[in-house]
């Protein structure tokens, strides 16, 4: 029972025809009005919070959606990436999907997803590793789609020196469920901070910038999908990445090599294994 009698009041007009809606405008009511009490925001500090959620609706297209980036950089895409990805104790944890994926071409397993500028630039890297069930067993055919930033700190659609389609691709694991590909390693970059998002950082004293990753869609039969990061070790930002995705499980030492990989030059290696979740999987059963 609310001991507030406005809350109360409010509460008790909660009656739609959806059990679940009622639910989360319950909820949202009774954190929202605990806010008040708590802050006791003046009449022109409510209206500035209205105008700010005014203008990052200005900000949206159908390119960019400026509240996903505003909810990413307080935290609560992950949280809501954490309550619904639940599994297996060793399962491949996820990680937010952030705003740069598109659609990726389709390339041969030890391709180059590196053909702009860049691949002069960077350091050549092989990412490699495989994919399996929670319990070990290898997911032949397994897709592995992949999307990263350059060596600049740019995706494709931000920088006019590449080609739309670099720096991305998806590739079928093999019948071990293993894949491999040629890139260049990414760096760390900041989240756009042209519009609203970045008023909100400016305002309580927080950098934009994202520790170097890549990020992984990995799919295969009767299994969840599975949307996450693989970070690189050793990136200054990893303890404070601004959209709060980094997981320690998902962190990975690049290893200088020489040779192997068909490759002819010095290149670094990344390995990354993937557990999926079998669709249907429950707590305990
Ligand atoms: C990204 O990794 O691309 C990203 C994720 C969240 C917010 C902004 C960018
Ligand atoms: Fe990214």
């Amino acid at each position: 029972m609310d001991a507030n009698p406005l809350v109360r009041q409010v509460l008790d007009q909660i009656d739609g025809d959806d059990p679940r809606v009622n639910e989360l405008v319950s909820a949202l009511v009774r954190h929202l009005h605990a806010f008040v009490e708590e802050v006791r925001p003046t009449p022109e500090e409510w209206l500035a919070g209205l105008s700010f959620l005014v203008e990052t609706g200005k900000m949206c297209t159908p390119e960019r959606n400026e509240f996903i980036l505003v909810s990413d950089m307080l935290g609560l895409t992950s949280a809501v990436d954490d309550v619904n990805n639940v599994g297996p104790a060793n399962m491949t944890p996820s990680s937010v999907e952030g705003p740069f994926h598109s659609p990726a071409p389709v390339r041969e397993l030890g391709d180059w997803v590196s053909d702009g500028p860049e691949r002069e630039r960077g350091v050549p890297t092989v990412v490699h590793g495989r994919v399996f069930d929670c319990d070990g067993t290898p997911l032949a055919g397994a897709t592995v789609e992949v999307w990263q930033a350059s060596d600049a700190g740019l995706y494709d659609s931000q920088d006019d020196a590449q080609d739309l389609g670099n720096l991305r691709g998806v590739f079928r694991a093999d019948g071990d469920g293993r894949y491999w590909f040629r890139t260049i390693r990414p760096s760390s970059y900041p989240v756009p901070t042209d519009g609203t998002g970045g008023v909100l950082l400016r305002a309580i004293g927080r950098h934009p910038m994202r520790p170097a990753h890549l990020h992984y869609r990995v799919a295969a039969e009767g299994h969840r999908p599975l949307i996450t990061h693989v970070f690189l070790a050793g990136d200054p930002y990893l303890g404070s990445d601004a959209a709060y995705a980094v997981k320690e499980e998902l962190v990975r030492s690049p290893r200088a090599r020489t040779e192997g990989w068909g490759m002819e030059v010095p290149y670094e290696e990344i390995e990354f294994d993937v557990n999926l979740v079998p669709v249907g999987w429950k707590e305990g059963a």
